[in-house]
């Protein structure tokens, strides 16, 4: 029944039959960039954003609220993760107008046309060296924005998290041993508590580059550069590879010693990356190897592998950095992690072209032709057909209700309303739902019952948004 209705509305069948029998979709994850801006050359945010809409870069962060870069990013099909600056932390936690004032003056006026999926509440806060800044406002500051939020009923779409460094554990080696510094036990009990309440996931800058130049004789290159080196053994059995993964597991190994029991927290690597150039001791800093990182990070980024302690859970991955920043403070390579110089040009040869993109927006640069709206194919999410009905509808609810989906097209009366059936309803909302989020394709999973197809689903008055 429903999947002659899917035929009936215009989903061709062998499209059908490839999608249920192949589902290409399920090795595919997005790749993440960290857009900085310290840098009095760059391009503006509008062509950094066309040149984005062409690639497999479908997620951006930053590293404060620039309006220019909100705006830039509306309407391209792309998630931006925003951030609240060091300084502004303390004004965040004061009190839950500033937090309000902080969210509506700054993200309010964007969305949803921008999709802004995260705010990263201060960016290494609790380990620069700066001591004026209170570890207590850091908690107080992302709880008084999840509650601005949960009022406005956008903590769904939108997560409160806060990016560390590595230096927030004790030791990071054996991976299995690791625990987060002492005096930071009390602030993280309460960073993990809140992100595991929240669904957030646990974001840290991860450089197995930093490791390999302070230690260049005791660190295998290939280790430090993702390759699938000779090994190291965790006593506890896991046999790492490479070292960004010891150092995710070591993340993980942190957060379980929490003891939060199973509630899990998703680790996101908020920053990782390898600089082409560097100061006179920095032999690694190199473009091929620069090159092999990168190109090793997006595939890692791509594929669903976990990591030894957990196999099966993929992890979301931000590159640093888009561009080379002629204003950062510090050595020669931290000039110098860009994967684009200010021109636009690349930095060294990498492909970022995108398979599920239409038109020609492969391999794409500055200089090259960029086409309008290049992003995506023509894409829609639509129910699978022999899904659980109890499934689809509390899908259907979900969307219609917390989701923040216009539902009324399927209500009596709409234009979507017929067929009166579960099915039929779900995929609409389910759609709505997943352009309203930027079509990624975890967007349409719905606890495996969603479906991407590349037929419009739209039928008589009925239409299936695309945005
Ligand atoms: C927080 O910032 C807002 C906006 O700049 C300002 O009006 C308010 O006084 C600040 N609050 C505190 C406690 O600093
Ligand atoms: C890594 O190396 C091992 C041993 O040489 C080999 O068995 C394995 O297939 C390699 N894995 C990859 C992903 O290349
Ligand atoms: C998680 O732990 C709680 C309390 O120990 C237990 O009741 C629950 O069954 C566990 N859930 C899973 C999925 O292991």
């Amino acid at each position: 029944m429903a999947l002659s209705y899917l035929i009936k509305n215009g989903i061709a069948l062998p499209a059908l039959i490839f999608l249920l029998l192949l589902n290409p979709f399920s090795g595919v994850s997005g790749v993440g960039i960290n857009y900085g801006t310290l840098g009095n050359n760059l391009p503006s945010p509008k062509r950094v954003a066309q040149l984005l809409q062409s690639t497999l870069i479908d997620k951006v962060k930053i590293y404060d609220t620039n309006p220019d870069i909100l705006e830039a990013f509306s309407n391209t099909g792309i998630d931006l993760i925003v951030a609240v600056e060091n300084y502004l932390v303390s004004n965040v936690s004061s009190s839950a107008s500033a937090a309000d004032e902080w969210f509506s003056t700054r993200i309010v006026p964007f969305i949803p046309a921008t999709s802004v999926i995260a705010i990263a509440v201060g960016n290494e806060y609790l380990t620069t060296d700066d001591d004026k800044l209170d570890h207590n406002a850091l908690v107080k500051a992302m709880q008084n924005l999840h509650q601005v939020l949960l009022s406005r009923g956008l903590d769904r779409k939108i997560k409160v998290t806060t990016t560390h460094s590595m230096a927030v554990l004790a030791s990071s080696f054996p991976p299995s041993a690791s625990t987060f510094a002492t005096t930071l036990l009390p602030t993280m009990t309460a960073i993990v508590g809140f992100l595991a309440d929240t669904g957030s996931p646990f974001m840290v800058n991860a450089y197995p580059y930093f490791a390999y130049r302070d230690n260049p004789a005791m660190v295998n290159l290939e280790y430090a550069l993702l390759g699938n080196s000779t090994g190291v053994r965790d006593p506890k059995g896991y046999m790492y590879t490479n070292m960004l993964d010891a150092q995710i597991d070591a993340v993980r190994s942190a957060v379980s010693a929490l003891g939060f029991g199973n509630r899990s927290v998703e680790i996101t690597v908020s920053e990782s990356g390898w600089p082409s150039k560097g100061d006179a001791g920095e032999t690694a800093a190199a473009p091929d190897n620069a090159k092999t990182y990168i190109t090793r990070l997006i595939e890692r980024a791509q594929s669903n592998k976990g990591t030894p302690m957990k196999p099966r859970d993929s992890i979301e991955i931000f590159v640093f950095a888009l561009f080379n920043e002629n204003k950062k403070q510090g050595g020669v390579s931290e000039r110098n992690f860009g994967i684009f110089n200010s021109d636009g040009s690349k930095v060294y040869d990498l492909d970022l072209s995108c398979k599920f993109c239409s038109s020609n927006g492969n391999k794409m640069g500055f200089g090259e032709k960029v086409s309008g709206m290049a992003r995506g194919p023509s894409v829609w999410c639509v129910a699978k057909p022999h899904a659980d009905e109890k499934v689809v509808q509390a899908v259907l609810d979900f969307c219609c209700g917390p989701g923040g989906v216009d539902c009324r097209e399927i209500y009596e009366k709409g234009d979507c309303f017929e067929p009166d059936k579960v099915h039929a309803h779900a995929s609409y909302a389910m759609n709505a739902y997943y352009q309203m989020h930027g079509r990624n394709y975890w967007n349409c999973d719905f606890k495996g019952t969603g479906l991407v197809t590349f037929s419009d689903p739209s039928y008589g008055k009925c239409s299936y948004s695309q945005q």
